[in-house]
């Protein structure tokens, strides 16, 4: 037997956290593209290291690009916070098998947290590089044991990328007023949400996706909350290669509905 494929670990994952096979995958196959979006050779050694049914990862493909585009976006937003907060603590919540701390790097003098379900914790643990000033802690957004390792007084970043879809909107407010309550020196928030017409597609070919269409909820939820960014992933197809995507996401973002297919919301407080 190959001794490379009988070192390859198994993935004994619930079906919201294999989730993040698909997500991996996406940037598995942007690496291997010409001229990529992301560039990410982490993920590629990575999915080389995990047993992986490649018929799990089939199905429609027109997403792919929303999942990059999307990372794109964030990894740029956390570059931007984190040289504004050398200090800071940058919190990744459902951070899967995502190398963003490797891409992006704690801010200069503060911390990372990567956090996910004890499951992918334990699969995580060993595949990906630790840098300094990094944690990888098992826990919920919906529950706040993790909190208690933040350092104190410090600004904080939470992100939480391609998770408010798999989690009940009232667990994604929990995450909201714990981190706000916690993080007294203030710091911002980032996740997407998907609209509810996206959602119910996905239904039909692969996820049950929780939707949420009103960007202003969590001004709602907590005191202080500002939203001060949206950006909605469809809008930005010229970055996209000529070719049946680019046409599709900008037949897309020709009308208010299907532009909002996916988008990656920014708040401070
Ligand atoms: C689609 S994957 C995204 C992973 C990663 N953010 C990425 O972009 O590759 C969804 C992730 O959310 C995690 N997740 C689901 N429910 C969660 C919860 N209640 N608390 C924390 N993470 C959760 C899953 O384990 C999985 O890693």
């Amino acid at each position: 037997m190959d001794t490379h494929l009988a070192q390859r670990r198994p993935v004994n994952l619930s079906k919201v956290e294999r989730s993040l096979l698909w997500t991996l995958y996406q940037r598995v196959l942007d690496f291997r593209d010409p001229d990529p979006l992301l560039g990410d050779v982490w993920a590629v050694d990575t999915f080389d290291r995990l047993e992986v049914d490649l018929r799990d990862l089939r199905g429609a493909s027109v997403d792919r690009y929303l999942t990059l585009l999307r990372a794109r976006k964030i990894d740029s937003w956390v570059r931007e916070w984190s040289s504004r907060n050398p200090e800071g603590t940058v919190v990744h919540m459902g951070c899967g098998l995502d190398s963003r701390a490797l891409r992006v790097g704690a801010p200069r003098r503060g911390h990372w947290f990567d956090v996910d379900l004890p499951a992918v914790v334990e699969l995580r643990r060993g595949l990906l590089p630790e840098p300094d000033r990094y944690q990888l802690v098992p826990g919920s957004l919906a529950d706040a044991d993790w909190l208690a390792r933040l350092p104190a007084d410090t600004p904080v970043l939470a992100v939480a990328e391609s998770v408010a879809e798999f989690v009940r909107v009232d667990d994604l407010r929990r995450f909201l007023e714990h981190v706000t309550s916690q993080a007294t020196a203030g710091g911002e928030i980032v996740f997407d949400i998907v609209s509810s017409w996206a959602g119910r597609l996905a239904l039909t070919f692969r996820w049950e996706l929780h939707t949420m269409e009103d960007s202003l909820l969590p001004e709602r939820w907590c005191p202080g909350v500002r939203l001060v960014q949206e950006y909605e992933v469809a809008g930005d197809h010229a970055l996209l290669p000529e070719g049946p995507h680019r046409d599709i996401y900008r037949a897309l973002s020709r009308w208010p509905s299907t532009r909002s297919v996916m988008r990656v919301l920014r708040y401070t407080f």
